[in-house]
C-alpha cells in the first residue's frame, strides 16, 4: 500500500501549484502536509475507543493558508522563531535589521518567513517520511547568509509525528526553527483547550515585558501560575490576576526545559477523550502559547469560529531574543556547521 499520497491542493497568487501529501501509518493515523510553509493542515489521533480525529487547527479554504495565515497555523517557523527585540541584532560586529512585523519587534521570521514559502517536497522512498527543502537567500527578511534548510516529517507506526530539521549556511547567521501546530485534543475546534491538562518539565520560565520580549531574569515556576511540573488543567490559573498572564492574555511564554539532549519536554492530556500528547525535544526551551490571539475571524474545520484559546501551540525552540542575549545559548550558525534538531509529538491514550 502506498503510504504517502499526493494530490493538488491549490494555486498561490504567484501561480505556484501547491501539493498536499497524506502520510498514513499502519494504525490508520494520518498527517496531511502541504509544501506551502511546510504546513500540517490535519493530524489525526485516536481516543480511548480507537476513533481517530483531527487534532490540529486549520482553515477550511485552502487559499486562506496562502493569504491569511497570521496565526502561523501548522507551519514551519524560520529563520528565527519567536521575537527579536526591535528587529535588530549584531553578529561579528555587524548590525542586521530585520522586518518588524510585530509592533517594534520581529516575530517568527517576518511577514515573509518560512511559513509563506513554497518548499521543494520529496517523498522518501519506502518510508513514511516527507522531505521538504527551502533555500533562503542572503538578505531575506534582513538575515545574513544563504541558508539551506531541510525538514523531515515522519509519521511513525507508534503514532508519533517526528520533525527533524537540518540547515547549513554560506555566511555566519542565526537560526531557530520550530513547528506551530495548534493542538486541540478534543477534536472539536469550537471548544476551548482550557479543559486540557498540561505538564511541563521546567523549573523556570522567562518573564516578558509589555511587548513580549524577555525580561532580564528567569523566574522559578514554583508558587506561580506557570507551575506545570505536575499535570494541571489550563483553566486552573490562566485567568489569575497576574501581570505576566495579563501581558499575553494567557500563556505565551518560554519555559526553560530541564536537562539536555533528547528528553521529555512535557505532555498535554484531554481526559474526556483520553488523548495524550507527549513532546520530546533536544531544544533548550518550549514556548507554550494558549491561542490567546485567535480572533474568531475564521470558521474552523469542525464548525464554529477560531475563537481565543481553541488551540495550544507547543513550540520547542531556543529562547526568544537570543541573538541579543549573551547569557542565552548561542543561536549562531557558521559556514561548515550543520544545524540539526529533532522534536517528537507522540500520541497515545490514557
Ligand atoms: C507567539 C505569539 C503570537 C503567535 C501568533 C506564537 O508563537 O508566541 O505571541 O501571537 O505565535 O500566532
Amino acid at each position: 500500500m502506498e503510504k504517502i499520497k499526493v494530490s493538488d491542493f491549490g494555486i498561490t497568487q504567484e501561480g505556484d501549484q501547491i501539493k498536499k501529501y497524506i502520510v498514513t501509518n499502519k494504525n490508520g493515523m494520518k498527517v496531511e502536509i502541504i509544501n506551502y510553509g511546510g504546513i500540517v493542515i490535519s493530524l489525526t489521533a485516536p481516543n480511548r475507543k480507537g476513533n481517530y480525529k483531527d487534532v490540529v487547527l486549520g482553515f477550511v479554504n485552502p487559499e486562506d493558508y496562502f493569504n491569511e495565515n497570521s496565526y502561523f497555523f501548522g507551519a514551519i517557523i524560520g529563520r528565527f522563531a519567536n521575537r527579536i527585540a526591535h528587529g535588530k541584532f549584531s553578529l561579528n560586529g555587524k548590525i542586521f535589521n530585520l522586518n518588524k512585523n510585530n509592533g517594534e519587534n520581529h516575530l517568527h521570521g517576518g511577514d515573509n518567513g518560512f511559513f509563506t514559502k513554497v518548499w521543494t517536497a520529496e517523498i522518501v522512498p519506502n518510508s513514511q517520511t516527507l522531505k521538504l527543502s527551502y533555500i533562503s537567500k542572503d538578505g531575506e527578511e534582513g538575515y545574513p547568509g544563504e541558508l539551506t534548510t531541510t525538514v523531515f516529517y515522519t509519521l511513525t507506526d507508534q503514532n508519533a509525528l517526528e520533525i527533524y530539521y537540518e540547515a547549513t549556511t554560506d555566511q555566519p547567521t542565526i537560526i531557530n526553527l520550530t513547528h506551530h501546530s495548534y493542538f486541540n485534543l478534543s477534536g472539536d475546534f469550537s471548544k476551548q483547550i482550557v479543559d486540557h491538562e498540561l505538564q511541563i518539565n521546567a523549573e523556570q520560565f522567562i518573564p516578558i515585558n509589555k511587548s513580549s520580549i524577555p525580561e532580564n531574569d528567569f523566574k522559578n515556576v514554583a508558587e506561580t501560575p506557570f507551575d506545570f511540573r505536575n499535570f494541571k488543567a489550563i483553566w486552573k490559573d490562566i485567568d489569575t490576576k497576574n501581570e505576566q498572564l495579563q501581558r499575553a492574555n494567557g500563556y505565551d511564554h518560554c519555559w526553560i526545559l530541564n536537562g539536555n539532549g533528547m528528553r521529555s519536554a512535557g505532555s498535554l492530556y484531554h481526559s474526556e477523550t483520553g488523548r495524550k500528547l507527549d513532546v520530546w525535544t533536544d531544544q533548550p526551551g518550549i514556548q507554550v502559547y494558549s491561542g490567546n490571539f485567535l480572533d474568531g475571524k475564521f470558521e474552523t474545520k469542525t464548525g464554529g469560529k477560531n475563537n481565543p484559546r481553541t488551540g495550544i501551540c507547543l513550540e520547542t525552540q531556543h529562547f526568544p531574543d537570543s541573538p541579543n542575549r549573551d547569557s542565552f545559548p548561542s543561536v549562531e550558525l557558521k559556514p561548515g556547521e550543520i544545524y540539526s534538531t529533532k522534536t517528537v509529538y507522540q500520541f497515545s491514550v490514557k
